[in-house]
């Protein structure tokens, strides 16, 4: 479905991304793991076609992506800033729905229902910044599953809510993903959840950002928050990328510690 080859970016002369390849197939839901700053949301922000990568390309069911694809939602990091504060939670949620052709009674009930599937029924005659983070957050997730895209980019979805609600909104993407058949690419910092929720992880490496590895979640696709986490083959993955992300982690520290002595990098030799 998604198909990123020899993708790379610089912001200006900030050398970012380099060399991604990166192929997702049809309802495939994909997570991204990677230290902070090596670039996850840029990646996301090229596929979504908010920013032209400076090089390579992404395809999407066989087209370059040039502007935002139609069938694409994403839920930004940034949720604070992602909402509209004139417009009510209810209101937010049924906006892209136009784009859809749905009448303003189907886009509504639409909003109403995906805002309950994130437990916030109540909330949907409320304004944004009458919310907490953590229901704002889950406000962008309504949003985005209300859309139901083809394509979903999760960028850090979780990242402000409590556990238990962290645990019950992992379980309905899960359950969204098999329902409708959605494709997703999901970043997050968090290591269980990377394969807890993912058929595949990628873990990125830093400076610049690029694909270190990639491991096929090989566990049954009904996962359940207890059974799943105790299995032996999850442990077995977890412990696997965690000394992937953690090997990434400690050779970029010694690739900054060396490039502040300007000494060489540990790690690949950068093209010029
Ligand atoms: N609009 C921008 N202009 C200039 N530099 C940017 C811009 N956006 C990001 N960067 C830089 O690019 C690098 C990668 O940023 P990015 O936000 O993609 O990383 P990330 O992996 O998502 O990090 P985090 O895990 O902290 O969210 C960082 O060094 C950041 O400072
Ligand atoms: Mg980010």
């Amino acid at each position: 479905m998604l198909e990123i080859t020899g993708l790379g970016h610089s912001y200006g002369a900030h050398r970012v991304l380099e060399g991604i390849d990166l192929k997702v197939g049809e309802g495939e839901l994909v997570t991204i793991v990677g230290p902070s700053g090596c670039g996850k949301s840029t990646l996301l922000r090229c596929i979504a076609g908010l920013v032209p990568p400076s090089e390579g390309k992404v395809v999407l069911r066989g087209a370059p992506i040039d502007g935002v694809p139609d069938d694409l939602a994403v839920v930004f990091q940034d949720y604070s800033r992602s909402l509209l504060p004139w417009l009510t939670v209810r209101d937010n949620v049924a906006l892209p729905l136009r784009r859809r052709g749905l009448a303003k009674a189907a886009r509504r009930a639409q909003a109403v229902e995906a805002l309950a599937s994130v437990g916030l029924k109540d909330a949907a005659g409320k304004y944004p910044w009458q919310l907490s983070g953590g229901m704002q957050q889950r406000v962008s997730i309504a949003r985005a599953l209300a859309y139901r895209p083809a394509l979903m980019l999760m960028d850090e979805p979780f990242g402000s809510v409590d556990a238990q609600t962290r645990e019950d909104l992992e379980d309905l993407v899960l359950q969204v993903h098999r329902a409708q058949g959605m494709t997703i690419l999901l970043v997050t910092h968090d290591i269980d959840e990377s394969v807890y929720l993912g058929d595949r992880v990628v873990v990125l490496a830093r400076n610049p950002g690029r694909v270190r590895d990639e491991l096929p979640v090989t566990l049954p696709a009904g996962r359940d928050q207890i059974g799943t986490r105790a299995d032996a083959e999850f442990v077995r993955l977890r412990a696997e990328v965690g000394r992937l992300v953690r090997g990434v982690v400690k050779d970029s520290e010694a690739a900054d510690a060396l490039d502040a002595k300007g000494g060489a990098s540990v790690e690949e030799p950068v093209k010029k």
